[in-house]
């Protein structure tokens, strides 16, 4: 073998991109992409901003490191007023990692110390949902109840526990709509008092499923009930706002349309607009005012000057071109014109809120039979709309880790009602195109 090989995920060729601009990416091979998934969900404010290259030449000309133990930078504190500004009234403090893995792990050591200072001696259990994304570090992966992605490395993860999902187009308890009286969230209630409440820490979840079930909302009520079990338990709440956080459903967090305030915000890929490794752990004034003490954790890189000047200059960019209410008016028009993609025979689902859409494909609607996994159905659906010039992202195990395909649609906040027409007339045709290949 000669030359250098990368550890690549999945089995897709790397081809290899030149240039990136707004909404757009351009391959050394001349083919011209819309970015139709914002990469893994992350370039919120598309591509090529110079506003951001800028900050980050200024802030690497003037000093590009310094540890965050010891000493600060301007680009450090103006990243954190400014988030702490866009987080919710109560949560102020500000902890910067690299990415959305470490901030919710460093979420978790938050909550444990959190309680170990406060008359929790015992509390370390951060219960989770299954078919549920938080990370691929240990104790990351360790929360995620995302089955596939667990199953090799079950050996080495904590044992925390896990609650069915808020799924409603496969509800784990049989009920429709009609008939819900929002059993997955009392499952907290009893998974708390089963593990023993001394011993639980914080729970976590997404409040919109991303890559594992693919845009998925909870349903109406079920967070206001999760505050109130967690608060009745003393158990702290986190939000994993890493894919939905800073405006990719049309409020600036996903939680939002809940309106409910967690105790902790985790959140990353947007906030840095995917310029530089950035991620955030947002702590609400209770549970910094609990610590008497530092916080016990950190990295090499966390708080880099560099990184937090792209963070800085993204949350700016986002505020100034108000892309928070574009996400929602665009995404609405989006989510309309989604619904003509239900002619499609595979497309059983469509869900999301703003400019973050999943699609679930079916075999058979009635039943909602899934495709057997040696089809590859989203596999399909991904070459396919690269073929035909966009970009999406996929899913697969959707049901149990194993069954079931989805993709998510999610361009820049800054696309335009004519870009998503296009979006979404490639989508059709990808699909369709499949559809031909596969009934
Ligand atoms: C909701 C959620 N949490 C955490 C992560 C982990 O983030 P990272 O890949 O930056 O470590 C992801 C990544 O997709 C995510 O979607």
């Amino acid at each position: 073998m000669s030359g250098s090989h990368i550890f690549t995920r999945g089995s897709m060729t790397l081809h290899e991109m030149v240039k990136g601009e707004g909404i757009y990416l351009w391959s050394r091979d001349g083919h011209k992409f819309i970015d139709g998934s914002a990469g893994p969900i992350c370039v919120n404010i598309g591509h090529g901003v110079k506003e951001v290259t800028d900050a980050v030449k200024k802030q690497m000309d003037e000093v590009s490191y310094v540890h965050s133990s010891h000493f600060t930078t301007k680009s450090v504190k103006d990243a954190a007023d400014k988030l702490a500004e866009l987080a919710p009234p109560t949560l102020n403090y500000v902890f910067f990692s690299c990415g959305g893995s470490e901030a919710t792990e460093s979420a978790a050591k938050m909550a444990r110390q959190y309680h170990l200072l406060n008359n929790g001696p015992k509390r370390s259990k951060v219960i989770a949902r299954w078919q549920s994304y938080h990370g691929n570090t240990l104790g990351a992966l360790s929360m995620s109840g995302n089955i596939a992605r667990r199953r090799r490395f079950a050996p080495m993860l904590v044992d925390f526990p896990h609650i069915p999902p808020c799924y409603c187009y496969r509800c784990w308890f049989g009920k429709t709509c009609d008939s819900c009286d929002l059993e997955c969230a009392r499952a907290l209630d009893m998974q708390i008092r089963a593990t023993g409440p001394e011993y639980v820490s914080a729970f976590i979840s997404e409040p919109f499923v991303g890559a594992t079930l693919g845009s998925l909302p909870a349903a109406p009520g079920y967070f206001q009930l999760i505050r109130e079990i967690c608060n009745e338990h003393g158990v702290l709440f986190i939000s994993d706002e890493v894919m939905t956080g800073l405006g990719r459903t049309g409020k600036m967090w996903g939680i939002d349309h809940w309106e409910t305030i967690p105790d902790i915000i985790a959140t990353a890929k947007g906030l840095a607009g995917g310029y530089l490794p950035l991620g955030a752990t947002i702590a609400s004034d209770k549970v910094f005012e609990g610590f008497g003490e530092p916080f016990a954790h950190g990295h090499t890189y966390g708080s880099h000057p560099v990184v937090c000047a792209a963070g800085g200059a993204v949350l700016d960019y986002m505020v100034k071109h108000n892309l928070v209410e574009n996400s929602r008016v665009t995404g609405e028009y989006m989510h309309k014109q989604l619904q003509d993609l239900y002619d499609h025979p595979s497309v059983g689902d469509i869900r999301g809120k703003g400019l973050f859409a999943g699609i679930e494909f079916v075999k058979n609607k009635d039943t909602k039979e899934p495709y057997d996994p040696c089809v590859g159905f989203n596999g399909r659906v991904v070459e396919q709309c690269y073929e035909n010039g966009l970009l999406v992202y996929p899913g697969s195990g959707t049901i149990d880790g194993v069954r079931g395909d989805h993709i998510q649609v999610a361009p820049p906040l800054i696309a335009t009602k004519e870009e998503v027409d296009l979006i979404i007339e490639l989508l059709d045709k990808s699909i369709g195109e499949v559809e031909a290949q596969v009934l």
